[in-house]
């Protein structure tokens, strides 16, 4: 009898395994594959070495150093693809790099182009500063006017041998032209070094360019720089909520376990209030669990920046999304109000619907792989509304090493609407 019992308890739970198993299936669509590399710059399929990243070595003399070109950054504008590689490693030929999506055949190992060429992304001699040129690119961001915005962090990070090359500044490119129509130094009195800046995120409504700002967090210096375009003058916010959570410095990635403190690492911009007449941004420490909402009303207003301590109430502590979410970054999508997370303490993009109420039981997961989706380093959410993301084993590569022959580095895509089918964020 009892074995009976217990039969029949093990099948109902394997049926009920199954149902959840199939009705998974039929409704979550996950994230597609778009592009992987084992390396930058390595074989191609046909057996071909990449010409275009391969054979760049005259970027101060250094070597072209396939290991060091580890990619960082994804954003997508009708067709290219813009992938950034920090110079944390001499060898890198082209800190931002572009993918022409139309002229690359096949998912493995594509080839990279400079971008907008080789020549300003390449050192000079005894690492001579240059305005023209850029140094260190970790994110960039597409605007609704069709500009690629980035800052150079002017720094190169190389374990033996870091240095400031030249300050760190905004840049601004128009996609239809190429050309930049914008740079901007980032004044010493916002911050001495520029390696603290991981990411950059674009205020502005298609139907005003030229009232765009720029909000660029500093993880390092636990910062918020803001610019205005219009104005071409920047400012800054310092608030406790940009720290990180000591409790939740803790990785545990691939194995590698690991304590960060890195500060403020991502905003996002979510849904225009009607009644309020403004937007809320969202932003999270990279070592931490909770988002942070402040209107952006404030952070675009230069005065209340400098009043000091004028702006403290108005950056509220929106709640937890749950144990292990740490994220690098989030992107708020539009159309369906969703917030999407780079969790890279889960190998997961995360999802929080906006019209639910935030707390951990309304955070989902739209995709996980604990393979292939180790650390997303990237998520950004282009004009057409399709989200794309970047994945990079990043801990792997600092504290251990990577197999060099299996596909480390891997783009993705998926509309928002199709990737939050079936999870909590579906609903409204
Ligand atoms: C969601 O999944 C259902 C069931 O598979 C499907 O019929 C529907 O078209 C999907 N919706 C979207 C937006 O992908
Ligand atoms: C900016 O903040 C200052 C100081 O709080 C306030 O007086 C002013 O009205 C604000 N400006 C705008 C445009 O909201």
């Amino acid at each position: 009898m009892m074995t009976y019992h217990f039969h029949r308890a093990k099948l109902a739970l394997l049926a009920v395994v199954l149902i959840q198993f199939t009705v998974r299936c039929a409704v979550a669509d996950e994230l597609d594959l778009v592009y992987q590399w084992t390396q930058l710059g390595s074989e191609s399929e046909t057996g071909q070495r990449d010409i275009q990243f391969g054979t760049e070595t005259s970027n101060n003399g250094e070597q072209f150093n396939a290991y060091g070109n580890l990619p960082m950054g994804v954003s997508h504008h009708k067709g290219r693809l813009f992938v950034t590689v920090p110079r944390r490693r001499p060898g890198i030929p082209a800190t931002l790099a572009v993918i022409d999506m139309r002229s690359t055949t096949g998912v493995n190992n594509p080839p990279l182009d400079g971008y907008p060429n080789f020549l300003i992304n390449r050192l000079h001699p005894e690492y001579a500063a240059d305005s023209r040129r850029i140094v260190s690119v970790y994110r960039t961001k597409v605007d609704s006017c069709d500009r690629l915005w980035f800052v150079d962090t002017g720094y190169l990070e190389y374990p033996d041998n870091p240095r400031q090359v030249q300050r760190p500044s905004l840049w601004v490119m128009n996609l239809n032209t190429n050309r930049r129509v914008q740079r901007f130094e980032i004044p010493e009195e916002m911050v001495e070094f520029g390696y603290g800046i991981p990411s950059i995120t674009i205020d502005v409504e298609p139907d005003r360019c030229e009232d765009a700002y720029a909000y660029i967090p500093d993880y390092q210096w636990r910062n918020l720089y803001v610019y205005g375009l219009a104005q071409n003058r920047m400012w800054r916010f310092n608030h406790n909520f940009l720290s990180f959570e000591p409790r939740f410095g803790r990785f545990n990635v691939a194995g590698l376990q690991f304590v960060w403190n890195d500060g403020v690492f991502s905003l996002a911009i979510g849904r225009w209030d009607e009644i309020t007449k403004e937007r809320p941004v969202y932003l999270h420490a990279m070592a931490s669990i909770s988002e942070i909402v402040v209107p952006n009303s404030v952070l675009k207003n230069e005065t209340l920046a400098r009043s000091g301590e004028d702006y403290n109430e108005r950056f509220r502590h929106l709640g937890p999304r749950g144990p292990n979410t740490q994220a690098s970054g989030h992107a708020f999508d539009e159309k369906t109000g969703v917030l999407f997370y780079a969790e890279v303490n889960r190998n997961a993009i995360g999802c929080w619907n906006s019209a639910t109420e935030f707390h951990p039981e309304n955070h989902g997961i739209v995709h996980l792989d604990n393979k292939e989706m180790i650390y997303p380093a990237d998520v950004t959410i282009d004009n057409d509304g399709m989200m794309w993301v970047i994945s990079n084993r990043l801990p792997i590569w600092i504290y251990s090493r990577l197999n060099v022959n299996e596909y480390n580095y891997r783009i993705w895509r998926q509309m928002p609407a199709r990737a939050i089918n079936g999870t909590i964020c579906m609903r409204n």
